[in-house]
């Protein structure tokens, strides 16, 4: 009988896996230090770090070892830091005044950074959830979470982040006109540098759960946010959003979480060609972290893996609490 198949594959695919030297040649994206936001979450008091149950291994961290954190990681070569609040419930009021204290404990913790380290970007959540006493990202009256009352609060809370010395700031909220109303009060504030990395394309997910616990926000959340985050189900409706946020603004856009949309990475990428980023959410580093802590992966291959998924996707950066770890495993 004669052989059906040709006596040799026309394209052998293995000639460009053989040995390292050509795997590294061929290879079309990397990850580099240079592609890392880290997240990291602010307590009040001295020399206070603790741990996160859901997040094994990420820590709230008082201020003076923020700084600290924050040197390790400019070291490294990590080119900017997001700072998160874990708020005192004392200090939630349904007006979220908080949010705009100069002395609240995320623009406290910016000015000791930018002094100690005035050349690492500092990025800074523009958001209520972590002073409303509701939980919710905007200001909320018979159970509705309002849109334009809340931009006034946003407005004033950007202000005092940007006073701060806050590089970056992440309206993380999805009201609608946010980015607009808050680079139309930068520039008449004279703050004209000021860059927008707007969370364009932001989920009503179950994967920010752990995040929740770290700020001290899951006891207070009535309901849901999926009056203004997106629908999981929704791929078109990103990149409208992302179409008006950059229209009213903003610099740079996310996508949030990261893992499970990497589709929408993708498009908002290819459709725009703007800085895009992608935040590896709570959730996905403690799917992650968990795993790995009863031994079922190995840590660092599914870290640089994982991370190495959002580059190939498009993206320009990734928010990610593996930071540290990924900036230290590159360098060994
Ligand atoms: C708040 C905010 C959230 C996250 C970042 N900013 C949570 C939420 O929208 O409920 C989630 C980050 C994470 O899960 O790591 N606006």
């Amino acid at each position: 009988m004669q052989p059906i198949s040709a006596p040799f594959p026309a394209t052998r695919m293995r000639r460009l896996r053989r040995s390292a030297w050509i795997r590294d040649l061929a290879q079309e994206n990397t990850l580099t230090v240079a592609d890392l936001i880290w997240p990291i979450f602010v307590r009040d008091g001295q020399n206070m770090r603790q741990p996160i149950p859901s997040m094994p291994g990420v820590e709230r961290l008082s201020i003076d070892l923020v700084v600290e954190a924050a040197r390790e990681g400019a070291d490294l070569g990590i080119p900017c830091v997001a700072l998160f609040p874990y708020t005192d419930p004392s200090v939630k009021t349904p007006g979220a005044e908080e949010a705009w204290n100069p002395d609240n404990l995320v623009n406290r913790a910016t000015r000791a950074i930018k002094q100690a380290l005035p050349d690492l970007g500092v990025m800074l959540d523009v958001a209520l959830d972590p002073y409303n006493s509701e939980g919710h990202d905007g200001i909320v009256r018979d159970g509705v979470v309002l849109n334009d009352e809340t931009l006034d609060a946003l407005n004033m809370q950007s202000l005092a982040q940007v006073e701060a010395g806050a590089d970056v700031l992440g309206p993380s909220d999805m009201m609608d006109g946010r980015i607009g109303s808050i680079r139309t009060m930068l520039e008449a504030k004279g703050h004209k540098d000021t860059l927008i990395l707007s969370y364009a394309a932001k989920y009503a997910s179950a994967f920010y759960g752990p995040f929740r616990d770290a700020v001290g926000a899951s006891g207070a959340l009535r309901g849901d946010k999926k009056t203004y985050q997106m629908n999981p189900a929704n791929s078109d409706e990103a990149l409208r959003e992302v179409a008006i946020d950059l229209e009213e603004g903003a610099d740079m856009v996310m996508v949030k979480p990261g893992m499970p949309y990497l589709d929408i990475c993708r498009r908002v990428k290819d459709t725009f060609g703007v800085p895009t980023y992608a935040y590896q959410v709570s959730g996905e580093y403690a799917m992650i972290a968990g795993a790995v802590d009863r031994g079922w992966m190995d840590g660092d291959k599914v870290m640089a893996e994982s991370l190495m998924a959002f580059k190939r996707a498009g993206c320009d950066g990734i928010l990610t609490y593996f930071a540290p770890a990924m900036a230290r495993a590159l360098r060994s």
